[in-house]
């Protein structure tokens, strides 16, 4: 007999795995300079959901993945990701006070701080991947696919378009690639680095690829409606803040309705392309609807 699929046990469990590999990876304070070391911790430890690592464990478990290249993988991606948050929030970009329910590092230790501490985040998040314990092709492989979804066609591309987009109309094609390279590079990396790690085969990442893709736009979406519906106080970031910068959202352009409504046709499109996985799939079934129903 199978045993039923506990996700809450799940998520604790590698939950608390993200948070153990983070401590162990990242500079301890006593490194010299301590003060970016600080900031750094301060910036990738402290809160945030770990979606991404999340997502890593999830596809690793597609097949049979080291567990510590899981965590190199994981590790590597949230490091990326604290990183685009840092600068996402500095003066010059989306101007936040508000981080995971504290200042942004940028308030809690100064804009040049805030500049540097996303550039050596990035810069570790290679050096894990590098000095991971294993085969040189899968690092290389895993190396490759981060690079590409960080920079200007994935991630930081994606700012660059948000960053021209303010006080624009773009039309739906338009704002879709931008949430496609800005949120959705990382995300359908994170499972590709899973993926990668579990040695699938290509019909298999390509099955991979079309739940990531959908899963990356409906989580912008969702992060788009949830700006517009909720409080500070709940995401811990301040609300509101897309209207008050004149961004275009998926809210503004096509209205709250459709955009609730197409994050749940982006799941139920997601969750569909696991079907050939069966029940090894189920991590990422489970992730893929706390996505498009958080509050936060
Ligand atoms: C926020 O990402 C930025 C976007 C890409 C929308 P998350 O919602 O994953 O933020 P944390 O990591 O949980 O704080
Ligand atoms: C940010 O999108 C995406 C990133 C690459 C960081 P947002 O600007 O909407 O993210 P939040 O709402 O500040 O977390
Ligand atoms: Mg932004
Ligand atoms: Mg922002
Ligand atoms: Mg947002």
């Amino acid at each position: 007999m199978t045993a039923v699929f506990q996700f809450q046990e799940w998520l604790t469990l590698h939950s608390a795995r993200v948070e153990a590999a983070l401590e162990n990876l990242l500079d301890p304070v006593s490194t010299n300079p301590g003060r970016l070391h600080q900031a750094m911790r301060y910036a990738a430890q402290g809160g945030g959901k770990r979606i991404r690592p999340l997502l890593v464990y999830a596809a690793g478990a597609l097949g049979d993945a080291k567990p510590e290249i899981l965590d190199a993988a994981a590790t590597a991606i949230e490091c990326i990701h604290a990183y685009s948050l840092v600068h996402d929030d500095l003066p010059c970009m989306d101007d936040d006070d508000l981080r995971r329910g504290r200042p942004t590092v940028h308030k809690a230790f100064d804009e040049a701080t805030a500049l540097l501490v996303g550039d050596a985040l990035q810069t570790r998040a290679f050096e894990i991947l590098a000095n991971a314990n294993c085969a040189s092709d899968l690092k290389l492989h895993m190396i490759s696919a981060l690079a590409a979804a960080s920079g200007s066609r994935g991630m930081a591309g994606g700012q660059a378009i948000d960053l021209e987009s303010v006080g624009k109309k773009l039309d739906l094609a338009g704002l879709k690639q931008m949430h496609a390279m800005k949120t959705g590079a990382l995300l359908s990396c994170a499972v590709e680095l899973g993926g990668i790690a579990a040695q699938l085969d290509p019909g298999q990442m390509q099955c991979l690829e079309q739940y990531s893709r959908a899963l990356g736009l409906a989580f912008q979406i969702v992060d788009d409606v949830l700006d517009a519906t909720s409080d500070s106080q709940t995401l811990g970031k301040t609300a509101g803040k897309d209207a008050a910068n004149d961004k275009p959202t998926y809210v503004t352009l096509m209205g709250l309705d459709y955009a609730q409504s197409q994050a749940k046709q982006l799941q139920e499109e997601a969750i569909t392309s696991l079907a050939g996985f069966g029940s090894k799939g189920q991590a990422l079934e489970n992730l893929a609807l706390l996505v498009v129903s958080r509050a936060k």
